[in-house]
This record gives C-alpha cells, structure tokens and sequence, in this order.
C-alpha cells in the first residue's frame, strides 16, 4: 500500500505524500517530445504504451508518492461519441452534442474504445515501485457537460426554470453520465489503479439554485458507489469556497483536494474527518525559490496534524521550471 492509502485510510499526519495535478505534461521536455511526435491528443492517449511511458516520466526526475494515469476527463464524451480536439493553445474542442449518437453508445462499445486506457494502467502499474500509488481519475458529470454541450460562455444566462427546458433530455444525459463514469472508474481500478480523484474542475460556475442538483448530487453518487467498491476517493470541487463544508459533510468522500483560492486556515478548522490535498497556487513555482518554499511552507505547517497530502491548487502550468519542481518535492520531503 503507498503512503497516500495510508494517510487517507488510517488519517494519520505523520507522513505527508507528494504528487502534482498535471505532473505528466508539458512543462517537460520529455513529454514534448513525444507530444510533437503525436499530434493527435486523443490518439495518444489511447497509446497504451506511450500514455504509460508519459505517466513515469515525472517520476523518473522526482521522488514523488505517486502517478497519475496519463489520459484525459473528455475520454469519456469522446468515448460516448462525440469527438474532441486540442489544438495549440486553444483548449480542447469539442464537436456539437448529438443526442441520439450519445443515446446508441452501449457499455460493450464504451469499454471497446476506452480499452487502451485500461491497458496503460495494467503495464504502469507493473512498472510502478509498490510503494507508489498509481491515481486514476475521471470528471464530475457537471464538468464533463460543461465541455459537451459547451455551456461556459452560457452559464449566466440559465436559471433554474429555464434550464431543464432549454437543455433537452438533461436528466437522462445526467443518468448516463453517472453510470458510464461509474463503469469508467470500475474498469480503471480493476486494471491496477489504486484511488480514483473526481475533477469539478467547473463546479465553482454552478449557479447558487443548482448547486444541489449539479455538484452535490452527482459526487454523491460517484462517491457512494466507490464506497460499495471500497475504492478510495479524492474530490476536486474546483471553486466553491465555503461550499465545501456542505460539500464535505454530504458528500464525505475520503480526502478532498483544495484550489488555490480556499484559505487553509479555514480548511483546516472546517472541513474535519477528512484528509486534505494541495492548495498551493501553481503560479508559486514561476516565482523566486525562496517565495515558493515559503509557500510551500505555510501549507506545510498549517496541515502539520492533519492527515495531509502535498499537491497544488490546480494543475502545473506548461511554463514551470522541472528543476524548481524538484526542490520543491525535496522540501517537502525535508520537511519536518
Ligand atoms: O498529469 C496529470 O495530471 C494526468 C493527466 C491529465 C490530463 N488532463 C492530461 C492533459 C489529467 C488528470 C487531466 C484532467 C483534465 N482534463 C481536467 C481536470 C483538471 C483541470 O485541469 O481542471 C480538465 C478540465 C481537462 C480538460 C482539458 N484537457 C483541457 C481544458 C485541456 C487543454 C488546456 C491545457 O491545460 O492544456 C486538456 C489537454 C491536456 N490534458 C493536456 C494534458 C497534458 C495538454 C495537451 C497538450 O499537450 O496539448
């Protein structure tokens, strides 16, 4: 079992495990390499061996506690039909929702496509030091249909009347989406994967009315059946501040996952009974050494008693320095 198990199963605060949103990606130099030589994204995450190639590589250069599965939340719109692209810059683009498309996608065709990912995690976790965890994840359903029925620039405009009607079939597409993730989640730890994080990368654009509907409910859901699974879970509510007592105290996962604009102070004192990860701003890396290892520092200490695991409050931006990551992790790994 690797230490993130542990801190999380038993709550214990004297180890304090260290890995990165996004610590497989184009900050290195490796990883840019292979991503010049495969231009489409989709493709290489379906390249069993190069996705697990990618998903080692920081932990080649770091003493990290543990790898993320290198692969993406859209798999799972791409798998349900719909096709994604990345280009330079721009984020991922995403071809217009097809409801009856989205409606044929049957669980035997939906493994068939996402089988490569299952692989990947197979040969990783055989190449993987036991004491390493190997994290999957996948994203929270209001996340996930932010990017499939593009609603970002939208958001403003809906209101709990209007939305139910504007957005047809919403509550079957809810349903599907519940259950495709959930078989997503099986198939990844039945591969290997030892903890499963759940992004909501988005759930910090929820209007108030929904909240319920939208971010609790559905992590609920994916965090009551990891329960019956007994797979461990990691929540990344991305953006709802003081909701994520609410958060904590409904959904109770087993360790929630901090952004950047959450005060640890506050986290500390409010959200009990569950262990912590990350906070600290990505962009502390692009500053001085001695600003990021105060930083560093601040979350250190104020999770000292706390079962706590060392991460950022979002994923490492492609301008971070790999040698300025590696003192960080040595620091954390110093840190007494
Ligand atoms: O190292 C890891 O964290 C594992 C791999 C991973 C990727 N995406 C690889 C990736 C993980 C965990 C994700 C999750 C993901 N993907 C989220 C949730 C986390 C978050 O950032 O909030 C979201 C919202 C996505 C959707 C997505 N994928 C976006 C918005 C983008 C483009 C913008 C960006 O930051 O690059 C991606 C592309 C993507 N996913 C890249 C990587 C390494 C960059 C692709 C490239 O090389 O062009």
């Amino acid at each position: 079992m690797g230490d993130l198990e542990k801190i999380i199963i038993s709550k214990k605060s004297n180890l304090k495990p260290v890995w990165f949103m996004r610590q497989a990606g184009r900050y290195l130099p490796e990883f840019r390499k292979i991503r010049s030589e495969n231009k489409d994204f989709i493709k290489l995450c379906l390249n069993s061996n190069l996705s697990s190639e990618i998903t080692l590589q920081p932990l080649k250069r770091f003493n990290l506690d543990a790898a993320i599965i290198f692969s993406d939340i859209l798999m799972i719109p791409y798998a349900l039909g719909q096709s994604v692209e990345f280009k330079k810059n721009l984020g991922p683009t995403i071809e217009k929702f097809d409801y009856e498309r989205f409606n044929s996608i049957d669980e035997k065709k939906f493994i068939e496509i996402l089988d490569p990912v299952y692989k990947a995690i197979e040969i990783t976790r055989k190449n993987l030091p036991q004491e390493k965890s190997l994290i999957s994840f996948v994203g929270a359903p209001w996340t996930l249909l932010v990017y499939m029925l593009n609603l970002k620039d939208n958001i403003k405009k809906l209101n709990l009347d209007s939305f139910k009607k504007n957005i047809k079939n919403i509550d079957k597409i809810m349903f599907k989406l519940n259950k495709f993730i959930c078989l997503h989640i099986e198939k990844q730890i039945s591969a290997g994967a030892n903890l499963i994080q759940i992004f909501d990368s988005w759930a910090g654009l929820i209007p108030k009315d929904y909240f319920n509907n939208l971010c609790i409910e559905p992590n609920l859901n994916l965090v009551k059946f990891c329960k019956e699974k007994k797979i461990i879970t990691i929540c990344f509510p991305k953006g709802i501040n003081k909701n994520l007592l609410k958060f904590n105290g409904e959904v109770q996962p087993d360790c929630i996952s901090l952004d950047y604009d959450v005060d640890p102070f506050w986290a500390r004192e409010n959200l009990t009974g569950v262990a912590l990860q990350g906070g600290m701003h990505p962009k502390f890396l692009l500053m001085s050494e001695k600003d990021m290892l105060g930083e560093a520092k601040k979350y250190l200490d104020v999770f000292r008693d706390v079962p706590y695991i060392f991460n950022l409050g979002h994923g490492l931006v492609p301008e971070t320095n790999p040698d300025k990551l590696k003192k960080l992790v040595e620091f954390v790994k110093e840190y007494k």
